[in-house]
């Protein structure tokens, strides 16, 4: 099994449930305030690590309680945290986050200590990279970071996932940033984003993945919730759905889709079977609350994956 390397973010969640995500100027009574563990980088690095990846994380976290809660909880979960960097002066990150009824979220991040998970501080992780079979990236750290992390991947030949969450202005991005990544990752609204597209229909989202193939992406894999996932390649598209669930909480479902992928392609599955396998893993986590608290481990997915899967062709 290939040793998987996060770059990524970590907060603290600070969730209330909500009968619905409140429109602009409106105040909504919800529910009790629960704090989870939460980042987009953290929640990837737990879930493969649940999934029984060897999994390396760089993150950078604040000197404070929310900070060691993170860096135990993921310790906890298999995750190396010994390269984990500390920011003094800054709070670990802090999302908060609105819970409605059908299990849909809205969220607002105080970044804190990830401003710091740049370029300076990936500079010093050069074994890291090296000892590395793939990188998988997210974007709720500086995008110098991420550029770097993404170049240094490329240029010692690793497999470079990027989920590009939250999407970015597509305009603050390198060019050239897409010819550094193997495999992105989006959702329906980043994939909008990035493309400048429509993405309502099928066809449309294809279209769309093709532009972003022709900007130097390796191959595309779209997210699409309780529809399942949308694979587009040079010469190739399939549909792998998602299996039916009761959903009381999405957050962080994209984050275990993308931990479990990697884990999967680290142990040298094809694109395929690691899609299927990862909504799989998706799928589970919306039915628990939290977005670490609700990654699956192995053998369930396993167990889901076998049941879907026993007579599909993908
Ligand atoms: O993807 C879900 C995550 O987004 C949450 O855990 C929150 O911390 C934000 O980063």
């Amino acid at each position: 099994m290939k040793k998987i390397l996060v770059v990524g973010s970590s907060n603290v969640d600070f969730v209330i449930d909500t009968p619905h995500i409140p429109a602009p100027g409106e105040t909504v009574l919800g529910g009790q305030l629960v704090k989870y563990p939460g980042g987009k980088g953290a929640n990837q690095a737990n879930a493969a690590g649940r999934l029984g990846g060897e999994v390396v994380f760089l993150t950078v976290l604040g000197e404070d309680e929310e900070g060691r809660m993170l860096r135990q909880g993921l310790t906890q979960a298999g995750v190396e945290m010994d390269r984990a960097g500390t920011a003094p002066d800054l709070a670990t990150g802090i999302a908060s986050i609105y819970v409605a009824e059908e299990g849909e979220n809205a969220i607002v991040v105080a970044p804190g200590a990830n401003r710091r998970c740049g370029r300076a501080y990936l500079e010093e992780q050069e074994e890291a990279f090296a000892e590395c079979g793939l990188l998988l990236l997210s974007m709720e750290i500086p995008l110098e970071g991420v550029d770097y992390a993404a170049r240094k991947g490329k240029e010692r030949g690793k497999l470079v996932i990027l989920n590009p969450a939250p999407a970015p202005v597509p305009d603050s991005l390198s060019p050239s940033l897409w010819e550094q990544v193997d495999l992105l990752t989006p959702n329906e609204t980043e994939l909008g984003k990035l493309s400048g597209m429509p993405v309502e229909t099928l066809p449309q989202m294809e279209a769309a993945c093709h532009a972003l193939l022709e900007k130097g992406a390796g191959c595309l894999v779209v997210t699409l919730g309780e529809k399942g996932a949308l694979l587009v390649k040079k010469g190739k598209t399939a549909l792998f759905p998602a299996p039916a669930v009761t959903a009381v909480d999405t957050t962080g479902a994209g984050d275990t889709f993308n931990g479990a992928l990697a884990v999967m392609l680290a142990k040298g599955a094809g694109l395929e079977q690691a899609v299927s396998f990862a909504n799989c893993a998706a799928a589970l986590s919306v039915t628990r609350r939290g977005a670490q608290t609700s990654a699956p481990a192995f053998d369930e997915v396993n167990a889901l994956w076998q049941a879907e899967t026993a007579g599909r062709t993908n």
